[in-house]
């Protein structure tokens, strides 16, 4: 079986100030710090059979340019990538590894273990900063703590305010006016419910609401608008009675079932009174990533951009043993916007006539993995949307990433330092005015030179303003976020 580059285990951690070639913009002072599987197998014979289930690795740029203070003054990036030394990834490494979201048999003990007295750990999806404290998320509602300037692993974080649910939205998302961190966590049992929380930047976790579902959906992020929360419950769902059954059953997410002719309901819920002010359903689709949402019309229309594929067997796409052997045909998403009008459920009720209704718009007909948008746009309206680009149909895995124009359609793409790419982050540049004003960060991957590269790109232009290579090759990841305040030899 052919070996697909970037689905490799790197063991190595390593913490090195590297050279720039090109220049820094002098504000980029903070940091990325990404997430994703860094090893998928250990020599005590643990192995992992889903991409998902790799063991959580840290990385972290840091930038420094030059101050200017002399000749021999230049440009740096501080690197360093390091394991979090989980519960599972400990496991692993004595052999003992049970299984994960998608690797192992479980037992009804197994299942309700991993959901109620030891939540699973091997959170590999992103870091976030949550109450002044930097986490690692997964879709278990046990998070990770770290030190960002060491890597470390701190401990866990787990709630005891009785809203916890056993499974969590990996993506929470930030209202930037008032700092506000909503999540929603999915609890399951006789009554299977959906718990939406809001945490303020003083780490109050408050309660909005909570939504009954017979049978919860596999559901990765979701929408935020200043007044609202979106919930695209797929009809890719989980039959509670099943799942609590006796014996031995299949991974956890084999326990999903596709069931199309439910279509997808969103639930549209008010963030100050939790109530669910519609649900209307439109087609069943899937899909993991909500870009951003924002309002229109005073309120009446809600408007989001979900990355879209037709079914969930993008999921059976990501095993190890196909993404190795280069199977990669149903990993491309397509950006489509979904409008909903509220109707007479709006706020503005004076205004709104009738049912709520959805409305679906595709923006590109490219191919596209992990998509985002500027932070200055979270839950505001946006133009560019930046995401890894992928053929359809889909033959290799991202060899570009692309800045999608969502007002005339128009794309640009990038394709240099190496032949493969992962999710681009947009750092804004201070007092920007301009929404493509900043700067694009990606890491590509260079298989000749056995290498990885970060590429800073201007984010109007989309042309590299510098690129800084790292002294290995690292496997693709999921998610990263840049953090201002992560200074170069500075405490966090
Ligand atoms: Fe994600």
């Amino acid at each position: 079986m052919a070996s697909h580059p970037g689905f490799h285990s790197l063991h190595e951690e390593t913490a090195t100030s590297l050279p720039v070639t090109g220049s820094l913009p002098a504000w980029l002072t903070g940091s990325l710090i990404r997430n994703g599987p860094g090893a998928f197998s250990f020599p005590t014979g643990t192995s992992v059979d889903h991409w998902f289930d790799g063991f959580a690795m840290l990385y972290r740029f840091t930038f420094d340019p030059a101050s200017g203070a002399g000749p021999a003054d230049e440009d740096r990036l501080h690197y360093r990538n390091r394991f979090l030394r989980t519960d599972a990834h400990d496991a692993a490494r004595r052999g003992e590894f049970e299984g994960g979201f998608a690797t192992g048999e479980t037992t009804l003990r197994s299942r309700l273990a991993a959901f109620l007295t030891d939540p699973y750990d091997n959170t590999n999806i992103i870091a976030e900063r949550v109450d002044g404290e930097y986490v690692a998320l997964t879709e278990s509602p046990r998070k990770v703590r770290f030190d960002p300037n060491t890597l470390d692993t701190l401990g866990h974080v787990e709630y005891d305010d009785g809203l916890a649910g056993h499974l969590s939205c990996a993506h929470l998302k930030r209202d930037p006016s008032s700092g506000v961190l909503v999540n929603v966590e999915t609890a399951f049992g006789r009554r299977s419910q959906y718990h939406v929380h809001a945490t303020t930047p003083a780490g109050k976790r408050r309660h909005i609401g909570s939504v009954d579902t017979d049978k919860p959906a596999y559901m990765h992020s979701f929408a935020l608008t200043p007044h609202y929360v979106v919930l695209t419950e797929f009809p890719f769902r989980l039959d509670p009675r099943r799942f609590l059954k006796p014996g031995r059953q299949a991974p956890f997410i084999e326990q999903f079932e596709w069931e199309p002719d439910r279509g997808t309901r969103l639930i549209v819920l008010d963030r100050t009174s939790g109530a669910v002010v519609a649900e209307p359903v439109t087609d069943a689709l899937f899909g993991f990533h909500h870009v951003n949402a924002f309002e229109r019309n005073e309120g009446s229309e809600l408007v989001f951009d979900l990355e879209t594929v037709p079914d969930a067997t993008t999921i059976d796409s990501l095993y190890l043993e196909h993404l190795r052997a280069g199977e990669l045909s149903a990993i491309a998403g397509r950006i489509e916007r979904f409008t909903v009008d509220l109707g007479s459920a709006g706020r503005r009720r004076r205004y709104g006539i009738g049912e709520p209704t959805v409305s679906r718009e595709l923006l590109s007909e490219d191919g596209t993995a992990l998509p985002t948008v500027s932070p200055s746009r979270w839950c505001r309206p946006h133009r560019y949307v930046y995401a890894m680009g992928m053929d359809t149909p889909v033959t290799e895995w991202a060899q570009r990433i692309l800045k999608l124009d969502t007002r005339t359609g128009a794309l640009k793409a990038f394709d240099e330092g190496g032949e493969y790419f992962g999710e681009p982050i947009f750092v804004p540049a201070p007092d920007a005015e301009a929404e493509d004003d900043g700067v694009v960060l990606t890491v590509a991957l260079d298989t000749t030179a056995n290498r990885s590269r970060l590429l800073v790109l201007d984010g109007e232009t989309f042309s590299e303003r510098a690129r800084i290579t790292l002294p290995h090759a690292a496997p693709f990841d999921f998610h990263g976020r840049y953090f201002p305040e992560l200074r170069a030899a500075s405490p966090a």
